[in-house]
């Protein structure tokens, strides 16, 4: 996508073909910065620290962290060091173990000699593959929303509502729960997106209003608490979100808060979709409850970052001295709550048999 009218992705390798450039989405949406990563442990700590994030950007940085690693040290042991260290980062997007143990894979059968270059090549490869998957989910959703704008007579914008940002900067372009939007926008059907802020880091309000601004997509952020008011007055046409993993029976783990959509959503008859590229499958799972949820610090939830009316950025504490919290980062929302979803490959229900249709592959997940 653009950034001030400029093709971008969220990561690239550097001219050098030894670093590789990501932009610091903990600096947006008030600062544009790029940083370099030159180091495993400085992959592991862009993804640990939210530098980048997203399931499939984790991914995708986790790959070039192997091939990053490889560079310093090619040796078997260093391979399994860094598929810890990397492993370790964070633990419910099943895309950074999807993309390790492709890498491990990848290296382990090659001549230490032939693994960073091997290594890299591959990185770049996942980073290509994650672009078409979601230019692909992005075509399919699509779809969707042009049955809503017939449905709607024509006569309005479609009003999708989504959570968090699983836009393009949660990937490495197109986004997935965001490229119907834009495929959408940029195909001519009138389109309006209710961005829920998505507390405590707010993705919402300081990333996917972000990047909806860049590409001129009309869009209003609410608060968290304001969807079902919304639907409730008809106000919601569909919902569209991403995940960061989705188990094989069509359970969908994705940012706290996305479940209370769910059910909203379900009480008001509003579809809800789930966009999601193959690899955030984890097709060795069948109970959503049993994903690992990752809890962060309670300082997220204490203080909040923003801009002071001098220009400044600070962090401010708005929970009261003395009172803690707790951070839970994911939720699930059980299958039964899914309209559908939209995959790479098409959109089924959210079930076995439904994510069995479109990849049959998976034998031994069918068993
Ligand atoms: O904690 P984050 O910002 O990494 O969480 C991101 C999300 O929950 C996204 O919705 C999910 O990764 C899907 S991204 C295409």
């Amino acid at each position: 996508m653009k950034v001030n009218g400029s093709p971008t992705r969220t990561i690239w390798p550097a001219a050098d073909g030894r670093s590789v450039e990501i932009i610091d989405q903990t600096k947006l949406p008030f600062e544009f910065e790029t940083v370099s990563l030159e180091t495993v442990t400085e992959a592991a700590h862009a993804i640990y620290d939210m530098l980048v994030r997203g399931a499939p950007l984790i991914g995708a940085t986790a790959a070039y962290g192997m091939a990053l690693a490889m560079k310093a040290d090619p040796s078997d042991a260093n391979i399994q060091r860094a598929y810890k260290t990397l492993f370790e980062a964070r633990p419910t997007a099943v895309n950074l173990r999807w993309a390790i143990d492709d890498l491990k894979q990848t290296l382990s059968p090659l001549n230490p000699e032939d693994r960073f270059d091997a290594a890299w090549a591959r990185a770049a490869e996942i980073c290509d593959e994650d672009v078409a998957m979601c230019s692909a989910i992005g075509d399919h959703g699509k779809e969707l929303i042009q049955v809503a704008y017939e449905k709607a007579g024509r006569s309005r914008p479609v009003n999708v509502l989504t959570h968090c940002n699983a836009g393009w900067l949660a990937t490495v372009d197109w986004g997935t729960a965001i490229a119907p939007i834009y495929k959408a926008f940029d195909a001519g059907i009138p389109i309006h997106v209710w961005v829920d802020e998505t507390r405590p880091r707010n993705q919402g309000a300081s990333l996917t209003a972000w990047e909806l601004h860049q590409h001129g997509v009309p869009h209003t952020v609410i608060a968290d608490n304001a969807g079902g008011h919304l639907m409730q007055h008809g106000k919601v046409d569909l919902c569209i979100v991403g995940t960061d993993r989705t188990t094989r029976t069509g359970d969908v783990c994705n940012k706290i808060g996305t479940y209370l959509k769910a059910l909203a959503a379900h009480d008001n008859k509003v579809p809800f979709y789930v966009a999601l590229p193959g690899p955030t499958i984890d097709w060795t799972m069948t109970d959503g409850y049993k994903i690992p949820i990752e809890e962060r610090d309670g300082n997220e939830v204490t203080n909040m970052r923003g801009l002071t009316a001098g220009g400044e950025v600070v962090d401010v504490r708005i929970v009261s001295v003395g009172s803690k919290a707790v951070n839970p980062a994911f939720d699930v929302t059980p299958a039964h709550l899914v309209t559908k979803l939209i995959t790479e490959r098409g959109v089924c229900e959210a079930s076995e048999e439904g994510l069995r249709s479109l990849y049959p592959e998976h034998k031994e997940a069918w068993k």
